[in-house]
């Protein structure tokens, strides 16, 4: 087992880590369910790939999301992580419990309509016999339509521009962030919301007016995290779901047939190439033993979800596409208090949208060879930079 670790994963598996992540996971689950990815400053990364490991740590009060717990390390742009994913209790549940208000299922549930109307919007400005990009041309919109209208982002400040800068912020083009723009574009955003009050739709709106419950910082982070977060996973649903779909002929002419077997496929669309594909960071707030590796105080440890969603002891066949699978206890959406506040949302989103693509476009196909796709290369996210797709 210890020459196993020494000797690592195997070079081929790592260099493919991007594009094809699931052999690498496949060896984690069995040599190295705890892995010491990387060590440097007396501090370890730690990889947890099996699924009851993973579905027991996030949920486990010995691992922490405040980043003051692993400084080195840069979570984000300065000045805009005072929000959920970097909290504790009871900061976690007081920003929780105002979040949360906004995402009542009765007013997700409403939401269909204008999710369906956005979608036809898009669908219209396309034609398939000269070929489309799902993901610039059709998710990445829509999602960020629908986020900004959820958020209440007025029309003039919802640009490609604005766009380009949060995406900057996870992947920079340029190699250098935006972090000054970003801050600022978001601190007018605010200000927008403090001199318009609220509307139905208005979610920063209903933040700004409950009075001195946030900071500025956390207010401004919380609209940085809800842009960011609320869009760039549901494009990777779409995308990797219609990939996958792309991929799997006959479980396309299944879901075609029989259009509600959404209702288990997307769960397993979800399981099976995962939007976000390990957990954010967390730190040991004290010593965790874990199958004999002692993982120290101020370790940062990565639950890798898309592994999880690929455990053999958990799912049957798990390489498998099979929309049918039902249970289906995936953890495409974390689990515990930091558990996905948009999963319904997404939801809605990602059905909507693969029920319009198939009916509108009609029998689509790869436009390139799928060697040739693109993943982004972000440890958190798992999504393509582009799905070309032409009809038959
Ligand atoms: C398919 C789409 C999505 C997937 C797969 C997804 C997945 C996740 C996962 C795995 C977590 C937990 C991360 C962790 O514990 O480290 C999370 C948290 C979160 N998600 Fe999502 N998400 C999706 C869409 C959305 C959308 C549309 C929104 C907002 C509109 C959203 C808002 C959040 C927020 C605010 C958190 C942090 C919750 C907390 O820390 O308490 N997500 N999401």
């Amino acid at each position: 087992m210890v020459d196993v670790l020494l000797a690592g994963p195997p070079a081929e598996l790592l260099a493919r880590r991007t594009d094809d992540p699931y052999p690498y996971f496949r060896w984690l689950r069995r040599h190295a369910p705890v892995f010491a990815e990387r060590k440097g400053q007396g501090r370890t990364i730690w990889s947890v790939s099996r699924y009851d490991d993973v579905r027991l740590l996030l949920t486990d009060k010995r691992l922490s999301k405040n980043p003051d717990l692993y400084p080195g390390y840069k979570p984000g742009p300065a000045g805009l992580n005072k929000h959920l994913v970097h909290a504790d209790p009871p900061e976690h549940t007081r920003l929780r419990r105002l979040v949360n208000n906004a995402f009542v299922p009765r007013r997700i549930a409403a939401l269909e309509p204008f999710v369906a109307q956005t979608a036809g919007r898009l669908l219209d400005q396309v034609d398939p016999d000269d070929g489309l990009d799902l993901i610039n041309d059709f998710a990445m919109p829509l999602t960020f339509t629908l986020i900004c209208t959820i958020l209440g982002v007025p029309e003039h400040l919802n640009t490609p521009a604005m766009r380009t800068m949060l995406a900057n912020t996870v992947v920079p083009a340029s190699g250098h962030r935006t972090d000054d723009e970003l801050r600022t574009f978001l601190t007018v955003l605010v200000a927008d919301k403090r001199d318009h009050p609220a509307g139905e739709l208005d979610l920063l709106g209903a933040l700004v007016g409950a009075g001195d419950s946030l900071t500025e910082e956390e207010l401004i982070s919380t609209a940085y995290l809800l842009l960011l977060v609320g869009h760039d996973t549901t494009v990777n649903l779409i995308g990797n779901g219609m990939l996958a779909l792309l991929r799997h002929p006959d479980q396309l002419r299944a879901l075609r047939d029989d259009p509600a077997l959404i209702r288990t496929g997307l769960d397993e669309l979800l399981r099976y190439d995962s939007p976000v594909r390990d957990a954010t960071f967390r730190a040991a707030a004290e010593p965790i033993l874990l199958h004999d590796q002692l993982i120290q105080t101020g370790d940062i440890v990565s639950l890798l979800i898309g592994s999880a969603n690929r455990d053999e002891t958990r799912f049957a066949d798990p390489d498998v596409l099979d929309l049918r699978r039902d249970p289906n206890e995936h953890l495409a959406f974390g689990r515990g208090p930091h558990f996905c506040i948009g999963a319904a949302l997404s939801k809605i989103e990602g059905a909507v949208a693969i029920r319009m693509l198939l009916e509108r476009l009609g029998d689509l196909r790869l436009a390139v060879p799928a060697d040739e796709l693109r993943w982004r290369p972000s440890r958190v996210m798992r999504g393509l930079e582009s799905l070309p797709v032409v009809r038959r």
